[in-house]
Protein backbone atom coordinates (compact mmCIF):
# COMPACT_ATOMS: atom_id res chain seq x y z
CA UNK A 1 0.00 0.00 0.00
CA UNK A 2 0.90 3.44 -0.52
CA UNK A 3 0.67 6.03 1.89
CA UNK A 4 -1.62 5.73 4.60
CA UNK A 5 -3.49 3.28 2.32
CA UNK A 6 -6.53 1.55 3.53
CA UNK A 7 -8.86 -1.98 2.43
CA UNK A 8 -5.93 -2.99 0.91
CA UNK A 9 -6.05 0.16 -1.52
CA UNK A 10 -2.69 2.52 -1.92
CA UNK A 11 -4.17 5.66 -0.30
CA UNK A 12 -7.25 6.06 1.58
CA UNK A 13 -8.76 8.38 0.05
CA UNK A 14 -12.38 7.88 -1.24
CA UNK A 15 -14.41 8.96 -4.24
CA UNK A 16 -18.09 9.40 -3.05
CA UNK A 17 -20.36 7.99 -4.91
CA UNK A 18 -21.95 10.46 -7.03
CA UNK A 19 -25.91 10.17 -8.02
CA UNK A 20 -27.77 9.42 -9.77
CA UNK A 21 -24.94 8.63 -12.55
CA UNK A 22 -22.44 11.66 -11.79
CA UNK A 23 -19.35 9.37 -11.05
CA UNK A 24 -19.74 7.00 -13.67
CA UNK A 25 -16.85 4.51 -15.54
CA UNK A 26 -14.61 7.24 -16.25
CA UNK A 27 -14.29 9.11 -13.18
CA UNK A 28 -14.58 5.82 -11.27
CA UNK A 29 -11.68 3.86 -13.26
CA UNK A 30 -9.28 7.35 -12.93
CA UNK A 31 -9.44 7.23 -9.16
CA UNK A 32 -8.68 3.68 -9.42
CA UNK A 33 -6.02 4.22 -11.82
CA UNK A 34 -4.53 6.52 -9.56
CA UNK A 35 -4.47 4.01 -6.21
CA UNK A 36 -7.70 5.88 -4.71
CA UNK A 37 -11.09 4.27 -4.22
CA UNK A 38 -13.29 4.79 -6.92
CA UNK A 39 -17.24 4.12 -6.26
CA UNK A 40 -20.08 3.87 -9.32
CA UNK A 41 -24.00 4.58 -7.61
CA UNK A 42 -26.53 2.09 -8.80
CA UNK A 43 -29.55 3.25 -10.07
CA UNK A 44 -32.68 4.62 -8.30
CA UNK A 45 -34.56 1.41 -9.83
CA UNK A 46 -34.25 -2.31 -10.20
CA UNK A 47 -32.01 -3.09 -13.40
CA UNK A 48 -29.56 -5.33 -12.97
CA UNK A 49 -28.16 -6.09 -16.20
CA UNK A 50 -27.49 -1.79 -16.93
CA UNK A 51 -25.43 -1.93 -13.51
CA UNK A 52 -23.89 -5.13 -15.04
CA UNK A 53 -22.92 -3.12 -17.89
CA UNK A 54 -21.42 0.21 -15.92
CA UNK A 55 -19.26 -2.55 -13.69
CA UNK A 56 -17.93 -4.36 -17.03
CA UNK A 57 -17.21 -1.01 -18.78
CA UNK A 58 -15.43 0.20 -15.43
CA UNK A 59 -13.16 -2.56 -15.92
CA UNK A 60 -12.45 -2.39 -19.63
CA UNK A 61 -10.73 0.84 -17.83
CA UNK A 62 -9.44 -0.33 -14.88
CA UNK A 63 -7.71 -3.59 -13.90
CA UNK A 64 -7.86 -2.08 -10.17
CA UNK A 65 -10.75 -2.83 -7.86
CA UNK A 66 -13.37 -0.42 -7.38
CA UNK A 67 -17.03 -0.26 -5.92
CA UNK A 68 -20.42 0.59 -5.99
CA UNK A 69 -23.07 2.74 -3.97
CA UNK A 70 -26.45 2.17 -3.34
CA UNK A 71 -29.40 4.05 -1.67
CA UNK A 72 -30.94 1.45 0.65
CA UNK A 73 -34.36 3.56 0.40
CA UNK A 74 -34.95 2.83 -3.16
CA UNK A 75 -35.40 -0.72 -4.77
CA UNK A 76 -32.13 -2.12 -4.43
CA UNK A 77 -32.08 -6.14 -4.15
CA UNK A 78 -31.49 -7.37 -7.74
CA UNK A 79 -29.04 -4.33 -8.12
CA UNK A 80 -27.36 -5.92 -4.80
CA UNK A 81 -27.36 -9.11 -6.34
CA UNK A 82 -25.54 -8.02 -9.46
CA UNK A 83 -23.25 -6.40 -7.37
CA UNK A 84 -22.15 -8.97 -5.41
CA UNK A 85 -22.24 -11.38 -8.74
CA UNK A 86 -19.94 -9.54 -9.84
CA UNK A 87 -17.65 -9.45 -7.11
CA UNK A 88 -16.42 -5.60 -6.91
CA UNK A 89 -14.02 -5.17 -4.70
CA UNK A 90 -16.50 -2.66 -2.10
CA UNK A 91 -19.81 -2.04 -1.66
CA UNK A 92 -20.76 1.22 -0.29
CA UNK A 93 -24.76 1.47 1.67
CA UNK A 94 -26.26 4.62 2.69
CA UNK A 95 -30.07 5.95 4.24
CA UNK A 96 -31.13 2.72 5.78
CA UNK A 97 -30.60 -0.47 7.48
CA UNK A 98 -27.79 -2.99 6.57
CA UNK A 99 -27.40 -5.40 9.08
CA UNK A 100 -25.00 -8.37 10.12
CA UNK A 101 -26.73 -11.31 7.77
CA UNK A 102 -26.27 -8.43 5.01
CA UNK A 103 -22.59 -7.63 5.73
CA UNK A 104 -22.24 -11.35 5.71
CA UNK A 105 -23.81 -12.52 2.88
CA UNK A 106 -21.40 -9.50 1.21
CA UNK A 107 -18.34 -10.85 3.01
CA UNK A 108 -18.84 -14.36 1.35
CA UNK A 109 -18.85 -12.84 -2.34
CA UNK A 110 -15.52 -11.22 -1.24
CA UNK A 111 -17.14 -7.54 -0.83
CA UNK A 112 -16.03 -5.64 1.79
CA UNK A 113 -18.80 -2.90 2.97
CA UNK A 114 -18.52 0.53 4.02
CA UNK A 115 -22.05 2.03 5.40
CA UNK A 116 -22.51 6.29 4.84
CA UNK A 117 -23.42 7.18 8.24
CA UNK A 118 -24.82 10.67 9.71
CA UNK A 119 -25.31 10.12 13.62
CA UNK A 120 -23.41 8.16 16.40
CA UNK A 121 -26.65 5.91 16.49
CA UNK A 122 -25.81 4.97 12.99
CA UNK A 123 -22.49 4.28 13.51
CA UNK A 124 -23.35 1.74 16.56
CA UNK A 125 -25.54 -0.17 14.46
CA UNK A 126 -23.05 -0.28 11.81
CA UNK A 127 -20.58 -1.59 14.19
CA UNK A 128 -23.04 -4.04 15.22
CA UNK A 129 -22.90 -5.12 11.62
CA UNK A 130 -19.35 -5.26 11.71
CA UNK A 131 -19.00 -3.82 8.40
CA UNK A 132 -15.54 -3.08 7.17
CA UNK A 133 -15.44 0.75 7.14
CA UNK A 134 -17.78 3.49 8.06
CA UNK A 135 -17.83 6.80 6.35
CA UNK A 136 -19.15 9.07 8.67
CA UNK A 137 -21.04 12.60 6.88
CA UNK A 138 -20.77 15.77 8.28
CA UNK A 139 -23.88 18.23 8.19
CA UNK A 140 -21.35 20.44 6.06
CA UNK A 141 -21.26 17.41 3.36
CA UNK A 142 -22.37 18.17 -0.09
CA UNK A 143 -25.81 16.20 -1.51
CA UNK A 144 -28.02 14.69 0.57
CA UNK A 145 -27.17 14.95 3.73
CA UNK A 146 -28.52 12.10 6.79
CA UNK A 147 -27.51 14.03 10.00
CA UNK A 148 -27.13 17.28 11.69
CA UNK A 149 -23.52 17.10 13.37
CA UNK A 150 -20.65 18.66 12.18
CA UNK A 151 -17.97 16.48 11.04
CA UNK A 152 -15.49 17.88 13.73
CA UNK A 153 -17.78 16.67 16.53
CA UNK A 154 -19.12 13.64 15.31
CA UNK A 155 -16.18 12.28 13.82
CA UNK A 156 -13.84 11.71 17.16
CA UNK A 157 -17.09 10.14 18.86
CA UNK A 158 -17.46 7.17 16.20
CA UNK A 159 -13.19 7.04 16.21
CA UNK A 160 -13.87 6.43 20.02
CA UNK A 161 -16.99 4.04 19.46
CA UNK A 162 -15.22 1.96 16.44
CA UNK A 163 -12.07 1.51 19.16
CA UNK A 164 -9.41 -1.10 18.16
CA UNK A 165 -12.09 -2.96 16.25
CA UNK A 166 -10.64 -3.82 12.60
CA UNK A 167 -13.04 -1.29 10.95
CA UNK A 168 -11.58 2.01 9.16
CA UNK A 169 -13.37 5.33 9.68
CA UNK A 170 -13.68 7.54 6.90
CA UNK A 171 -14.16 11.60 6.95
CA UNK A 172 -16.90 13.00 4.68
CA UNK A 173 -17.94 16.52 4.40
CA UNK A 174 -16.08 19.39 2.82
CA UNK A 175 -12.90 18.09 2.35
CA UNK A 176 -11.09 19.02 -0.61
CA UNK A 177 -7.41 19.02 -0.25
CA UNK A 178 -4.74 18.09 1.99
CA UNK A 179 -5.47 20.48 4.79
CA UNK A 180 -8.74 18.80 5.27
CA UNK A 181 -6.96 15.41 4.79
CA UNK A 182 -4.73 15.90 7.42
CA UNK A 183 -7.38 17.47 9.92
CA UNK A 184 -9.64 14.63 9.16
CA UNK A 185 -6.61 11.96 10.13
CA UNK A 186 -5.86 14.81 12.87
CA UNK A 187 -8.97 13.62 14.37
CA UNK A 188 -8.54 9.84 14.25
CA UNK A 189 -10.01 9.13 10.91
CA UNK A 190 -8.22 6.59 8.56
CA UNK A 191 -9.04 7.93 5.27
CA UNK A 192 -11.48 10.57 3.76
CA UNK A 193 -14.36 10.56 1.46
CA UNK A 194 -14.64 13.08 -1.29
CA UNK A 195 -17.89 14.09 -3.00
CA UNK A 196 -17.65 17.62 -3.84
CA UNK A 197 -13.84 17.69 -5.09
CA UNK A 198 -14.23 15.16 -7.40
CA UNK A 199 -17.60 16.54 -9.34
CA UNK A 200 -15.60 19.14 -10.58
CA UNK A 201 -12.78 16.65 -12.05
CA UNK A 202 -12.74 16.04 -16.09
CA UNK A 203 -13.98 12.88 -15.90
CA UNK A 204 -17.59 13.07 -13.86
CA UNK A 205 -20.40 13.46 -15.74
CA UNK A 206 -21.49 16.28 -14.49
CA UNK A 207 -23.14 19.42 -16.69
CA UNK A 208 -20.44 22.29 -17.57
CA UNK A 209 -22.41 24.71 -16.22
CA UNK A 210 -22.67 22.85 -13.58
CA UNK A 211 -18.92 22.49 -13.29
CA UNK A 212 -18.18 26.31 -13.71
CA UNK A 213 -20.70 27.19 -10.84
CA UNK A 214 -18.22 25.10 -8.65
CA UNK A 215 -15.60 27.10 -9.61
CA UNK A 216 -17.35 30.39 -9.18
CA UNK A 217 -19.94 30.20 -6.35
CA UNK A 218 -18.77 30.00 -2.51
CA UNK A 219 -21.64 29.38 -0.62
CA UNK A 220 -23.88 26.21 -0.21
CA UNK A 221 -27.34 25.97 1.82
CA UNK A 222 -29.05 22.73 3.48
CA UNK A 223 -32.46 22.73 2.32
CA UNK A 224 -35.47 20.35 1.46
CA UNK A 225 -36.81 21.85 -1.15
CA UNK A 226 -35.51 19.74 -3.91
CA UNK A 227 -37.06 16.51 -5.15
CA UNK A 228 -39.49 15.99 -2.25
CA UNK A 229 -41.78 13.77 -4.08
CA UNK A 230 -39.29 11.13 -5.34
CA UNK A 231 -37.08 11.07 -2.21
CA UNK A 232 -39.35 12.62 0.76
CA UNK A 233 -37.79 13.33 3.91
CA UNK A 234 -34.02 13.96 2.53
CA UNK A 235 -32.36 17.14 2.51
CA UNK A 236 -29.37 18.25 0.90
CA UNK A 237 -26.70 20.85 0.86
CA UNK A 238 -26.52 22.42 -2.62
CA UNK A 239 -24.85 25.64 -4.05
CA UNK A 240 -26.55 28.67 -3.81
CA UNK A 241 -27.05 29.74 -6.79
CA UNK A 242 -29.12 32.39 -8.51
CA UNK A 243 -32.13 30.19 -8.85
CA UNK A 244 -31.89 29.17 -5.39
CA UNK A 245 -31.42 33.09 -3.47
CA UNK A 246 -34.84 33.89 -5.87
CA UNK A 247 -36.88 29.97 -5.38
CA UNK A 248 -35.07 28.66 -2.38
CA UNK A 249 -38.05 28.07 -0.53
CA UNK A 250 -41.52 25.91 -0.91
CA UNK A 251 -44.51 25.55 0.79
CA UNK A 252 -44.51 22.20 3.28
CA UNK A 253 -47.35 20.75 1.01
CA UNK A 254 -45.80 21.35 -2.36
CA UNK A 255 -43.35 19.05 -4.38
CA UNK A 256 -41.89 18.95 -7.69
CA UNK A 257 -45.04 17.07 -9.62
CA UNK A 258 -46.76 20.31 -9.25
CA UNK A 259 -44.47 22.26 -11.32
CA UNK A 260 -43.73 22.64 -15.39
CA UNK A 261 -41.10 20.90 -16.92
CA UNK A 262 -37.93 22.32 -17.01
CA UNK A 263 -35.81 20.26 -19.17
CA UNK A 264 -34.47 16.64 -20.42
CA UNK A 265 -31.99 13.92 -19.27
CA UNK A 266 -30.97 10.91 -20.18
CA UNK A 267 -30.03 9.22 -16.61
CA UNK A 268 -28.76 5.62 -16.76
CA UNK A 269 -30.15 5.21 -20.40
CA UNK A 270 -33.36 6.16 -19.64
CA UNK A 271 -35.13 9.62 -20.58
CA UNK A 272 -36.32 11.32 -18.06
CA UNK A 273 -38.33 14.65 -18.37
CA UNK A 274 -37.08 16.81 -15.19
CA UNK A 275 -39.63 19.27 -13.38
CA UNK A 276 -38.36 22.19 -11.34
CA UNK A 277 -37.79 21.69 -8.05
CA UNK A 278 -36.43 17.39 -9.30
CA UNK A 279 -33.87 16.28 -7.13
CA UNK A 280 -31.73 15.34 -9.96
CA UNK A 281 -28.39 17.07 -10.92
CA UNK A 282 -27.86 18.08 -14.38
CA UNK A 283 -25.52 15.28 -15.88
CA UNK A 284 -23.84 16.19 -19.31
CA UNK A 285 -27.13 15.24 -21.00
CA UNK A 286 -28.82 17.53 -19.22
CA UNK A 287 -31.13 20.17 -22.06
CA UNK A 288 -33.45 22.84 -20.83
CA UNK A 289 -32.83 25.82 -18.31
CA UNK A 290 -29.67 23.87 -16.52
CA UNK A 291 -29.20 27.06 -14.28
CA UNK A 292 -32.49 26.56 -12.17
CA UNK A 293 -31.83 22.63 -10.95
CA UNK A 294 -30.22 21.46 -7.91
CA UNK A 295 -26.74 21.90 -7.83
CA UNK A 296 -25.64 19.54 -4.82
CA UNK A 297 -22.03 21.14 -3.20
CA UNK A 298 -20.31 20.65 0.43
CA UNK A 299 -19.44 23.79 2.04
CA UNK A 300 -15.95 22.95 1.27
CA UNK A 301 -17.09 24.76 -2.37
CA UNK A 302 -15.38 27.92 -1.76
CA UNK A 303 -12.22 26.43 -2.05
CA UNK A 304 -12.14 25.01 -5.69
CA UNK A 305 -10.48 26.88 -8.13
CA UNK A 306 -10.31 24.80 -10.73
CA UNK A 307 -11.47 21.46 -12.58
CA UNK A 308 -8.52 19.04 -12.57
CA UNK A 309 -7.93 15.63 -13.84
CA UNK A 310 -9.22 13.06 -11.27
CA UNK A 311 -5.76 11.94 -10.74
CA UNK A 312 -4.22 14.84 -10.21
CA UNK A 313 -7.26 15.47 -7.34
CA UNK A 314 -5.93 11.98 -5.36
CA UNK A 315 -1.76 13.86 -6.05
CA UNK A 316 -2.79 16.96 -4.85
CA UNK A 317 -4.51 15.40 -1.69
CA UNK A 318 -1.38 13.01 -0.64
CA UNK A 319 1.38 15.56 -1.34
CA UNK A 320 -0.49 18.75 0.20
CA UNK A 321 -1.40 16.45 3.57
CA UNK A 322 2.33 15.21 3.75
CA UNK A 323 3.39 18.64 3.81
CA UNK A 324 0.96 19.60 6.10
CA UNK A 325 1.81 17.34 8.65
CA UNK A 326 5.35 17.94 8.10
CA UNK A 327 5.12 21.31 8.51
CA UNK A 328 2.79 21.98 11.04
CA UNK A 329 3.11 18.94 13.40
CA UNK A 330 6.52 17.95 12.70
CA UNK A 331 8.31 20.96 12.31
CA UNK A 332 9.54 23.16 15.39
CA UNK A 333 9.05 26.44 13.59
CA UNK A 334 5.49 26.31 14.21
CA UNK A 335 5.53 26.26 17.94
CA UNK A 336 5.43 30.14 19.17
C1 LIG B 1 -23.54 15.52 -6.52
C2 LIG B 1 -23.51 14.65 -5.31
C3 LIG B 1 -24.16 13.43 -5.35
C4 LIG B 1 -24.12 12.57 -4.25
N1 LIG B 1 -24.73 11.36 -4.34
C5 LIG B 1 -24.57 10.45 -3.36
C6 LIG B 1 -25.06 9.12 -3.51
O1 LIG B 1 -25.66 8.78 -4.51
N2 LIG B 1 -24.84 8.24 -2.50
C7 LIG B 1 -24.15 8.60 -1.37
O2 LIG B 1 -23.93 7.75 -0.52
N3 LIG B 1 -23.72 9.87 -1.19
C8 LIG B 1 -23.88 10.79 -2.17
N4 LIG B 1 -23.40 12.06 -1.99
C9 LIG B 1 -22.79 12.44 -0.69
C10 LIG B 1 -21.38 11.89 -0.55
O3 LIG B 1 -21.41 10.51 -0.27
C11 LIG B 1 -20.56 12.57 0.56
O4 LIG B 1 -21.16 12.38 1.81
C12 LIG B 1 -20.37 14.06 0.35
O5 LIG B 1 -20.13 14.35 -1.00
C13 LIG B 1 -19.21 14.56 1.20
O6 LIG B 1 -19.19 15.96 1.23
P1 LIG B 1 -18.42 16.85 0.14
O7 LIG B 1 -19.30 16.87 -1.07
O8 LIG B 1 -18.33 18.17 0.80
O9 LIG B 1 -17.11 16.20 -0.15
C14 LIG B 1 -23.44 12.95 -3.07
C15 LIG B 1 -22.79 14.19 -3.04
C16 LIG B 1 -22.81 15.04 -4.12
C17 LIG B 1 -22.07 16.34 -4.05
Amino acid sequence: MGWRGILGFDYGIVQAPLGPDISGPELVAAVANAGAIGLLRAPDWECPDYLRELIRKTRSLTDKPFGVGLILSFPHEENLKAILDEKVGLLQVYWGEFPKERVDDAHRAGVKVLHQVGSIEQAKKAVDACVDGIIVQGYEAGGHVIGQDGLIALLPRVVDLVGDRDIVVIAAGSIVNGRGYAAALALGAHGVCLGTRFLATEESYAHPIYKRKLVELDKTAYTNIFGRARWPGAPQRVMRTSFFNEYGSLSDHDNETNHPVIGHSTINGMGKEVRRFAGTVPNATTTGEIESMPMYAGEGVGLIKEILPADQVVKNLVEEAKQVIQQRFHSSKNSK
